[in-house]
């Protein structure tokens, strides 16, 4: 039982999949809020949400965009017709398109949008350093990378949340190696904001 539920964090599939989605849309908000303080978003702005779960968060984020775009990612057949599902206006407007697909090979153009978001999903990403590249291609030269995670990982002790991060296997990240990482893959101006408990906010300028 606790098997089948951590898979489907990491890939939300069938019924257990679409409670979870319907669980972290609701569980999720407190997170997404504080984060989204940390984010300008423009009403023209063209927006990829990866790893976009439950849809609650391209929903947020067509609400702020105005006459934007905000498109959705994710790996998971059930996350897809779960956010297209709770989206349908705008995806029907042409304001929202949601796509099947890998963070490793977005299926995406080069520089197509001016921001990217990944709320809750870059502990399972399989290689962020090269994922992260395939970020900085599909963002216009100027474009904003934002990370929201609940599990940021001190630069030293003990994280909170280690019985979730050691049961699930969660990939989690200080602000140094944000830093080093986003750097490499040359992102500019990597700006990281901590919230309560271990919540992080990262942002970071893809090079012009
Ligand atoms: C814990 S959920 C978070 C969902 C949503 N962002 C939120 O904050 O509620 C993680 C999501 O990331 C997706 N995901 C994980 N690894 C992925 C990958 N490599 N490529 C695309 N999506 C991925 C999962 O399918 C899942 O929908």
């Amino acid at each position: 039982m606790l098997k089948r539920w951590m898979e489907n964090l990491r890939k939300p599939r069938g019924f257990t999949g679409r409670m979870l989605l319907a669980g972290m849309n609701v569980g999720h908000s407190g997170l997404s809020r504080w984060g989204l303080r940390h984010l300008a978003i423009g009403p023209p702005d063209h927006i990829l949400d990866i790893g976009c779960g439950g849809g609650k968060n391209v929903a947020r984020m067509l609400k702020l965009a105005g006459k934007g775009k905000v498109c959705g990612l994710d790996y998971s057949e059930v996350s897809v017709k779960k956010t297209t599902g709770l989206n349908r206006k705008a995806v029907r407007a042409g304001r929202s398109e949601i796509r099947l697909g890998s963070v490793s090979e977005n299926p995406w153009p080069d520089n197509t949008f001016d921001t990217v978001t990944a709320f809750e999903t870059v502990y399972f990403w399989p290689d962020f350093a090269s994922d992260i590249r395939e970020v900085r291609r599909v963002l216009k030269p100027g474009g904003i990378f934002f990370i929201c995670n609940e599990m940021g990982k001190p630069e030293e002790g003990e994280a909170p949340y280690q019985y979730w991060i050691k049961t699930l296997g969660l990939t989690t990240y200080t602000a140094s190696d944000f830093q080093k990482l986003l750097t490499e893959a040359e992102f500019i101006d990597v700006k990281i904001i901590s919230g309560k408990k271990s919540r992080v906010c990262v942002s970071a300028q893809a090079k012009k």
